[in-house]
């Protein structure tokens, strides 16, 4: 099988799993227990902690440990009807958020807090000039995500970030495709809320952290003892923690490395496309974006077929979000980019990760070659 689809989730590193192993079956002490045998398990969450500081340059006070991406983007996003509950509120984000984002828009929205989606260009840039005419005196948090998850685009964090610093205004950046993979300093980029989880950057599913910036406080998120500086309940996710801890470590020691590898692999693969089906659009072409990301469209050939082709060739990859598939509707980030429902509708997104190889890129590239013969053919005879 070839695995192309790491934006959706990534195999867990050999260290990474072999640092959890003993926390599952030898040394599987709460947490929270005084005896010794706990005391190990809190020394190896307070290290995790410890690697994630030192990775974004952060304070060990200010990460907390989550289940992952979707619970550290709906907590920023829903604390804000909390924190700011006597006042008028007013939230900026961008229209090609994750749904986590998004949905936690729509929700607050419904409950009358004012919400501005911000468009991007067609290649999936927002514009900080767009932050600052949408910001008025309510606005309370703007929330724009570091990389986009379908096609890669990287937002000028940093600009918007020294912007909203500048005016005090609460700014959360979803980090989750990023963190790991290009280099993320919570410092220079100037947020107070960043997003991560371990399962983008080769750790485990079912665990990522937020970054809190020292003396900004969310309401609890989950309620009971007092993990996680009493801000969520619940018995520490140990083994996960060790792993996204020494993932993170791993993947930061890799990173010049391995960013030239996937950017070659992609490029590699972009002009075998290219060169075998001249009518290829490759969407946000331009933009600055992740190493390990494409995203294309192939005019009048549906997506789908395209990935159901290629999965019966044990290749993976997808249609778009992982969290959207199966779903017939037309990615959201494709259609702000300005392409029509039915170019949305045929475009895949390959991703790559640490274990992809030159051999595997141009399998996929004669095998999605194949596939669009076949689908063309296909059509004209219908
Ligand atoms: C940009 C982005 N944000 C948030 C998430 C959600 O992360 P998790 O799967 O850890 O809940 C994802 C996962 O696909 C993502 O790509």
């Amino acid at each position: 099988m070839i695995y192309a689809d790491n934006a959706a989730t990534t195999k867990i590193s050999d260290i990474a799993f072999s640092k959890m192993l003993p926390f599952l079956q030898e040394q599987y002490g709460n947490a929270s227990s005084q005896y010794s045998f706990g005391v190990k398990a809190r020394r190896a969450v307070k290290q995790s902690r410890r690697q994630v500081a030192d990775a974004i340059g952060a304070d060990i006070s200010e990460i907390t440990f989550t289940s992952g991406g979707s619970e550290g983007n709906s907590w920023v996003l829903q604390s804000v009807s909390v924190l700011f509950r006597e006042e008028p509120i007013h939230i900026i984000t961008s229209s090609i958020e994750h749904h986590s984002v998004l949905n936690a828009c729509h929700t607050l929205k419904e409950r009358g807090i004012a919400v501005t989606y911000l468009p991007v260009d067609s290649n999936g840039y927002v514009s900080t000039d767009d932050v600052e005419s949408a910001l008025c005196p309510d606005t309370k948090l703007v929330s724009v995500m570091l990389a986009n998850n379908e096609i890669g685009t990287l937002q000028p964090i940093q600009e918007i970030g020294k912007l909203l610093r500048e005016k005090s205004i609460l700014f959360h950046t979803d980090a989750v495709q990023a963190v790991g993979h290009i280099p993320v300093n919570v410092k220079d980029l100037q947020v107070d809320f960043l997003t991560a989880s371990a399962h983008k950057f080769n750790g485990a599913k079912g665990t990522g952290f937020l970054y809190i910036r020292s003396g900004l406080d969310l309401p609890q998120l989950v309620f009971g003892g007092e993990q996680e500086q009493g801000q969520r309940a619940g018995t520490e996710n140990v083994a996960g923690i060790v792993a996204l801890g020494y993932a993170l470590e791993e993947s930061i020691t890799n990173m010049v490395n391995e960013r030239a590898r996937l950017i070659s692999l992609i490029r590699a693969t972009a002009n075998g496309l290219r060169a075998a089906i001249s009518e290829l659009i490759i969407n946000a072409e331009n933009a600055e974006r992740l190493p390990g990301t494409l995203n294309v469209t192939f005019p009048h050939a549906s997506g789908e077929t395209m990935m159901h082709l290629l999965d019966l060739k044990e290749i993976c990859v997808s249609t778009s979000s992982a969290c959207n598939s199966g779903k017939d509707n037309p990615s959201h980030v494709l259609l702000a980019l300005g392409l029509t429902e039915d170019q949305a509708k045929s475009s895949i997104r390959i991703s790559y990760g640490k274990y992809n190889t030159a051999k595997e890129a141009d399998k996929i590239v004669a095998t999605i070659d194949e596939s669009y013969a076949k689908i063309v053919e296909m059509r004209s005879t219908k």
